[in-house]
């Protein structure tokens, strides 16, 4: 394989440039031609190529976002599109595809490379941690200790005047964002959208931890299961004695320079992605399990979801006391 082309699609997630970096480095040490494809999947609708070399991925490694850009691109469900994108990466000579990105970008990847049997490797890239087959995806790290340091600042003012707080935080459908916040934070409470959960059961536990002599609590909020100022009104005409107030962190968890983990993560994945289409292994995505790189069939990573750590969930609960 002589040339590659490299892209990030989805959510930005911190790292991603690593991981381009890691991409661009690998392949060029294979003495592969790599490509960047601007704007995720929509740049290569568009053939917005740019040539990379090592140079062009110099002091990136520390820095949040991608230097591609990224773009959701819905329109690449339509076939005809794929067959546009397809056509402009054989008029460049592109003889393979690392996309960078998450549960969408895994579909895209596995539908252009099934459409046409073209050379496809994607490396897990979102704050959401929600894609199946790799214990983390780059970023979610970041994201996490993003998050984990504004709720310890929410947690200074919810101490000092005894309030209770609802923090929503990312992870689109999922609550494994949510689920490592809540641990990593001792959250009193944590809720989402795999485990329902009678908002009367909110109010019980609530008064149960103030019997227990707690005259605080933060809740963690899982985007995906529910809205802070819905939630935080309701409990509030629930416990009119209390006051409470929530917190939505939004888009700052997408951002910040990624940590140690998300690097690493980012250049393994990276290393792996180009090596396995230098052997022609595809559709596939580089993942880790505990210490291992692996790779899992796209296949199955479009058709299968990851499951929440329910150890991770009892534990909040048990610490809550
Ligand atoms: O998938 C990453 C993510 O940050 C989700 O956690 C969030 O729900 C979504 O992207 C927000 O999408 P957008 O950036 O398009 O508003």
């Amino acid at each position: 394989m002589k040339k590659i082309g490299v892209l990030t699609t989805g959510g930005d997630a911190p790292g991603m440039n690593a991981a381009i970096r890691a991409v661009v480095r690998t392949a060029i040490s294979f003495g592969m031609e790599v490509v960047g494809i601007e704007k995720g999947y929509s740049g290569l609708c568009d053939r917005s190529f740019v040539k990379l070399t090592s140079r062009s991925v110099s002091g990136i490694i520390n820095e949040a976002g991608t230097f591609l850009k990224t773009k959701r691109f819905p329109e690449f469900k339509e076939s005809e599109v794929r067959k546009k994108c397809y056509k402009n990466l054989l008029d460049e000579s592109i003889e393979g595809l690392v996309v960078i990105g998450g549960d969408g970008s895994a579909r895209g990847a596995y539908q252009l490379s099934s459409d046409f049997d073209f050379p496809v490797v994607l490396i897990p890239a979102s704050i959401d941690n929600d894609l199946y087959g790799t214990d983390f995806t780059v970023g979610f790290d970041t994201a996490v200790n993003t998050a984990v340091s504004a709720v310890d600042k929410i947690r200074d003012t919810a101490t000092s005047h005894e309030r209770t707080f609802v923090v929503e935080v990312m992870g689109r459908e999922k609550g494994n964002l949510a689920i490592e916040v809540a641990l990593a934070c001792g959250a009193e409470i944590v809720i989402v959208p795999e485990v329902k959960m009678k908002r009367d059961e909110i109010v019980s536990l609530l008064k149960e931890q103030e019997r227990k002599g707690k005259t605080s609590s933060i809740i963690i909020l899982a985007e995906g299961a529910g809205k802070a100022p819905e939630l935080t009104e309701w409990l509030q005409g629930k416990l009119p004695e209390r006051q409470i107030r929530y917190s939505v962190l939004g888009y700052i968890q997408r951002g910040g320079s990624p940590t140690y983990l998300t690097r690493v993560l980012a250049a393994q994945l990276g290393a792996a992605a180009v090596e396995a289409l230098q052997k022609g292994k595809y559709p596939l995505m580089a993942g880790v399990r505990g210490e291992e790189i692996v790779y899992v069939p796209l296949s199955d990573v479009v058709s299968r979801s990851k499951d929440i750590p329910h150890k991770h969930l009892e534990i909040i609960r048990n610490m809550a006391i």
